[in-house]
């Protein structure tokens, strides 16, 4: 129970990394602001039963992640019952590969709007909250992509390079309001994102990692969880590969 107490919010809970991480918090006594883009019966569903099952308190919190009005106006009307905020976790986002010069700057913008900028505009919302009640604590989703900057990663890995960026200036900036932010750097890891990859290139991740195999959703959630709680309570400013170590 690293969390038991503790108030999370968490985008992009519907599948993959963010529903690990949401059962992970659950699992571990916190309860949830639970994101996603749209409401649907399936989700309802599952985090009833989650918050039944251990005994937490689980709100459902729809917006789509690139319409910044819709953000702010469900935010905001949380936030008023709601008064605090422990942990932000910026997990939503959306994977792009391809060449540079194939790739309209359009499509780049797009690409930003979701993995850098909504969660920019997200986090803007949630600090208020969190310096007011002069704790917090921010996780943001990177990719190892970021980090490596291959070759076809000119929107994807520049926008996980850009959060990596952020996320350092950002804990320069709120460490004095006791608000400590760090990342996650995740390896190739088996959800929808993954599955959508070019075989090809999905293979050379796989083989660039140490354990040659994909990570498990569970295994970035139990990161997170870490990072949530006070067992990591003088980590700050990092970036947290979890990709089986690398070659
Ligand atoms: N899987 C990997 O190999 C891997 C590796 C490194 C980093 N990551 C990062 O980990 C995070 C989660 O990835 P994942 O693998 O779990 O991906 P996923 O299975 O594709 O899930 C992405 C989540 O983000 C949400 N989302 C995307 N665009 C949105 C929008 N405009 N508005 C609201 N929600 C939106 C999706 O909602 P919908 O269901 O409505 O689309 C979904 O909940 C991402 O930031 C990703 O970049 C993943």
């Amino acid at each position: 129970m690293l969390l038991k107490g503790k108030n999370i919010f968490i985008t992009g809970t519907n599948r993959g990394i963010g529903k690990a991480i949401l059962t992970e918090c659950a699992k571990n006594g916190a309860n949830v602001l639970a994101h996603a883009r749209y409401e649907n019966n399936d989700f309802l569903k599952f985090i009833e039963q989650l918050s039944l099952k251990y005994n937490v308190s689980i709100t459902p919190i729809f917006f789509d992640m690139t319409d910044i009005n819709q953000m702010r106006k469900t935010v905001k009307e949380c936030m008023k019952s709601n008064k605090k905020i422990d942990v932000l976790i910026n997990n939503a986002g959306i994977a792009h590969g391809g060449l540079f010069q194939m790739t309209p700057v359009e499509n780049i913008k797009e690409i930003f709007n979701v993995n850098l900028f909504a969660q920019m505009e997200l986090t803007q919302l949630i600090i208020k909250l969190m310096t007011r009640n002069q704790f917090g604590n921010i996780i943001n989703m990177a990719s190892i992509s970021g980090l490596d900057l291959k070759s076809g990663n000119s929107a994807y890995g520049t926008s996980k390079a850009a959060i990596i960026a952020w996320t350092k200036v950002l804990s320069k900036e709120l460490a004095t309001y006791n608000i400590r932010v760090n990342a996650i750097a995740p390896g190739l890891s088996n959800t929808n994102m993954a599955n959508l990859m070019e075989s090809k290139a999905g293979e050379e991740m796989i083989q660039h990692s140490l354990m040659k195999r994909l990570g498990t959703p569970e295994e970035i959630a139990n990161v997170a969880v870490f990072l949530a709680s006070e067992k990591s309570s003088f980590v700050n400013g990092q970036i947290i590969r979890v990709d089986g170590g690398s070659i």
